[in-house]
């Protein structure tokens, strides 16, 4: 077991990140992927205002590029994200109420469709919550004309489009025990008790000395899986260097495999090179495609050699 892939796989976990299709043709690139990698998410290229940019006319090619590398490699792929207020075309932001849900309820259901069977599972519904200690939601278009209900009901109509898709909630700022968390918790909570269709939370988990690994982040996970879905981290990286960075990474990999139900980690980049944190080294490899300390470290947590 001598890359991440092979020796999350002996886990029973999969070891995935985030692609972009643009760089998709470069062969360190690709082969650094092909090699380590066995789930795939695409970085942008399933976001709203890439596959509806304009109302109801949609656009799949770039997602197709990234969808169609993972099929043929056998790796697993995971939807990101159908309903979040970045990355959202203006003409969604100006719709009212009424369209506004339709629209919604639109893009989930043609999106879905377009990629069924091929989506292990799906971040429905992203980052809704406030940060801070308010626990409140999130002001966004979805939020302010459809009210509290629209997470529910974005659910309810992916499940009805692709019952094999598992479906989370993903979030960040939500790794430890605090007041996001405690409201996503009782969010979930409630969507079990009520019968709303979850499968699953993710975890972002972007680190940086402003916002360190928290030491409740296994414990937070934990308490997730108890409520019946599964956990996954998400979109990890942590900034820092050597040893430090190596550690980070080695705890986020022990949380994860001290949960039964934390299924995969997924870093949110191979390279630091193409980091969506354009000045720091985040990331596994560096911008050579040299493994990192922080490589080495995740490797071996994970039972590799
Ligand atoms: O595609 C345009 C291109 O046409 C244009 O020339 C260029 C000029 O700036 O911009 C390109 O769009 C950029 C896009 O990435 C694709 O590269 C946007 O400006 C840029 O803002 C966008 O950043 C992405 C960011 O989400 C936007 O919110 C990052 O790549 C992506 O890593 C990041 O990912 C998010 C997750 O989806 C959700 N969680 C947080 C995470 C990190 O911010």
């Amino acid at each position: 077991d001598d890359t991440l892939g092979s020796a999350a796989a002996a886990k029973g976990r999969y070891f995935g990140t985030a692609v972009a299709a643009n760089h998709l043709g470069e062969s360190a690139y690709t082969g650094t992927l092909d090699r380590e990698f066995t789930a795939v998410t695409p970085e942008n290229e399933m976001k709203w205002d890439a596959t509806e940019p304009t109302r109801n006319t949609f656009t799949f090619s770039a997602a197709d590029q990234i969808a169609g590398h993972a099929q043929s490699k056998g790796m697993k792929l995971r939807g990101h994200t159908l309903v979040w207020h970045s990355q959202l075309p203006s003409w969604v932001s100006g719709l009212g109420a009424s369209d506004l849900r339709t629209a919604m309820n639109n893009h989930i259901t043609q999106v879905m469709q377009h990629y069924k069977g091929k989506i292990y599972a799906w971040d429905v519904v992203n980052e809704a919550f406030q940060d801070g200690t308010s626990g409140a939601r999130r002001s966004s278009p979805f939020q302010d004309k459809l009210g509290n209900g629209f997470i529910e009901e974005a659910f309810r109509t992916a499940r009805a489009v692709d019952p094999d898709a598992k479906l989370c909630y993903n979030d960040y700022n939500t790794d430890g025990i605090n007041a996001k968390s405690n409201a996503v918790y009782t969010m979930v909570k409630d969507f079990k008790s009520r019968g709303v269709p979850i499968d699953c939370v993710g975890f972002q988990s972007h680190f940086n000395s402003a916002s360190p690994v928290p030491s409740d982040y296994q414990a937070n996970l934990q308490r997730f899986a108890d409520l019946g879905v599964d956990v996954q981290i998400t979109e990890l990286d942590i900034e820092g260097s050597g040893t430090a960075q190596a550690d980070n990474y080695a705890n986020v990999v022990k949380a994860c495999l001290a949960v039964t139900r934390c299924t995969g980690i997924t870093v949110w980049g191979i390279t630091d090179k193409y980091s969506w944190r354009a000045s720091g080294t985040p990331l596994l490899f560096d911008s050579n495609y040299a493994a990192k300390p922080a490589y080495t470290a995740v490797l071996t947590t994970l039972g590799g050699t």
